[in-house]
């Protein structure tokens, strides 16, 4: 669709009012608008996804919008929002109020990300990787980790996901042919408790409620929903991120991360002997996504500290398991992770750390 085409309202339409005249640009989508609806409801008019579990009721906090020009042309905060400050608004509950103007704001999703599917000179090339899933197929038993979960003769399906401070990226494969169906990428929505970890870690522990973490996975949501297959047939999603993106994620506390020495609580109970490894597990519909009721999300380990599980998952996309030479591996993102370790004593050191 044209950026900023405008969109007169139809006679049909519900939406009604005085004058008017105040202009608003929602998604780049330009309408004339009138006083008194709300900009969720101007967004479902517009066509333009909203995430919403709640249905407008001002409960889920997943509609949140950022709104770039025009504040003064919206009605006040309500108690549903005083977790957001600034530009944020929850789109259900702010309505709009003048009868002139300029509005201009936008979902937290505000486009594609190009997603590069191939890398140069990672081991393995284009050769045909050998796959190990922990779903797999026993007739039409459909196993994980051995255990039947349930009965198809449809495809396996797994996901992957990225979960960076700044960008989501989500890759859908074919767990039997290792066949890559559908890439997704956003912007982390998440934007609206700050821009960095420090930031987040802060909002998540004053908060509470884990809202970062049911906004999120809002957005998760409509991008499953938006693949080429029923979400019923992924069966597990594997988590990357930084300590505090992956256990936010998983609905852990993340106040410890924040704080000297800068732990996850999964490090600091692997140290008190409360578990093996800083690996997560839980069922996916836990985490409020719409993949098969069995199914299962892991978060890979994490190393040390903020030394998270991406910096796991580099190490395990340039097989530093076989590494022989020194490497380093950089990840230049919202958080900068160098390694510099000779690759087997990293192993080690990581075996350690993670149990795995
Ligand atoms: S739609 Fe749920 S809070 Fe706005």
């Amino acid at each position: 669709m044209a950026n900023d085409a405008v969109y007169p309202i139809e006679p049909h339409t519900k939406i009604e009012g005085g004058h008017m005249s105040v202009e608003l640009h929602f998604n780049n989508q330009r309408r004339d608008v009138a006083p008194g609806i709300s900009l969720f409801d101007y967004a479902e008019s517009l066509g333009i996804n909203v995430p919403t579990s709640c249905r407008k009721q001002g409960n889920c906090k997943e509609c949140v919008v950022e709104v770039t020009e025009g504040m003064d042309c919206l009605s006040a905060r309500v108690p549903a929002e005083k977790h957001l400050e600034g530009n944020f608004r929850l789109s259900c509950s702010c309505r709009i109020v003048k009868d002139s103007g300029i509005v201009r704001c936008h979902t937290m999703r505000r486009g594609e990300m190009r997603i590069e599917r191939d890398a140069l000179h990672l081991p393995g090339g284009n050769q045909k990787l050998k796959l190990e899933p922990a779903v797999t197929r026993d007739g039409d038993r459909i196993l994980l980790d051995g255990a039947e979960i349930a009965r198809s003769t449809g495809p396996i399906h797994g996901l992957a996901m990225d979960l960076g401070t700044t960008a989501v990226v989500l890759r859908l494969l074919n767990l039997e042919t290792g066949e890559v169906i559908a890439d997704a990428s956003f912007e982390n929505p998440q934007r609206f408790g700050g821009s960095d970890v420090m930031s987040r870690i802060h909002y998540d522990t004053e908060e509470g409620g884990h809202l970062l973490q049911r906004t999120l996975a809002g957005y998760l949501t409509h991008a499953i929903e938006e693949f080429p297959v029923d979400p019923k047939t992924i069966y597990e999603m594997v988590v990357a991120g930084n300590s505090t993106m992956r256990d936010m994620f998983f609905r852990l506390n993340v106040y410890s991360i924040g704080q000297s020495p800068y732990r996850s609580s999964t490090e600091l109970e692997m140290a008190d002997g409360h578990r093996t490894t800083t690996s997560l597990a839980e069922p996916a519909n836990k985490l409020l996504l719409p993949l098969h009721p069995k199914a299962r999300a892991y978060g890979m380990p994490i190393i040390s500290g903020h030394v998270g599980a991406d910096a796991a998952a580099c190490m395990l996309a340039v097989d530093v398991a076989n590494e022989e030479r020194l490497i380093a591996i950089m990840d230049i993102g919202t958080n900068r992770i160098d390694c510099r370790q000779p690759a087997q004593t990293f192993c080690r050191f990581l075996s350690r750390r993670t149990g795995v």
